[in-house]
């Protein structure tokens, strides 16, 4: 398999409830390298053009409000088949359906407010990654 990045965010709920640094280390353990990581505050727009492809989903205003409710940490993962493996130490987005050990199983509050966002696909990925950060920024 090869080596991939992957886009992840560690949401509002998270961050104010002080979990990066266990969020953190579910992410290392499982073999994936955090290769860039930044702090920031969204604006609601922002948080819209990011969950652009959710635009006619009734839960999008909710979504982008939330999301610019707190704090996100955003970062870039790597590792051997990243982005799938990156969706399976998440976990399910509804943490009721979420596999025990899981992010979302032991730390998402909601299907809404879930902890974490992992990007889906190489494409999402590559177009997450870009952005949020630059080249320079991707330190492997
Ligand atoms: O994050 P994930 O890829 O697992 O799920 P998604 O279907 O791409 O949805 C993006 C985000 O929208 C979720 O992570 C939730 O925060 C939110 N969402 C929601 O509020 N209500 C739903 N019924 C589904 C998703
Ligand atoms: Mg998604």
């Amino acid at each position: 398999m090869a080596v991939e990045r992957t886009l992840s965010i560690i949401k509002p709920d998270a961050t104010k409830r002080n979990l990066t640094g266990k969020i953190n280390a579910k992410f290392e353990d499982a073999g994936l390298r955090i290769v860039a990581q930044k702090r920031i505050q969204l604006t609601p727009a922002q948080a819209g053009v990011f969950y652009e492809v959710h635009k006619e989903r009734p839960f999008y205003g909710e979504l982008c409000d939330f999301m610019a409710s707190g704090p996100v940490v955003v970062q870039v993962l790597e590792g051997e088949g990243a982005i799938a493996k990156n969706r399976e130490v998440m976990g399910a987005t509804n943490p009721a359906d979420a596999a025990p050990g899981t992010v979302r199983a032991e730390f998402a509050e909601s299907v809404g407010e879930n902890s974490v966002h992992g990007s889906d696909a190489a494409d999402t990925a590559a177009q997450e990654i870009a952005y949020f950060f630059s080249g320079l920024e991707l330190v492997g």
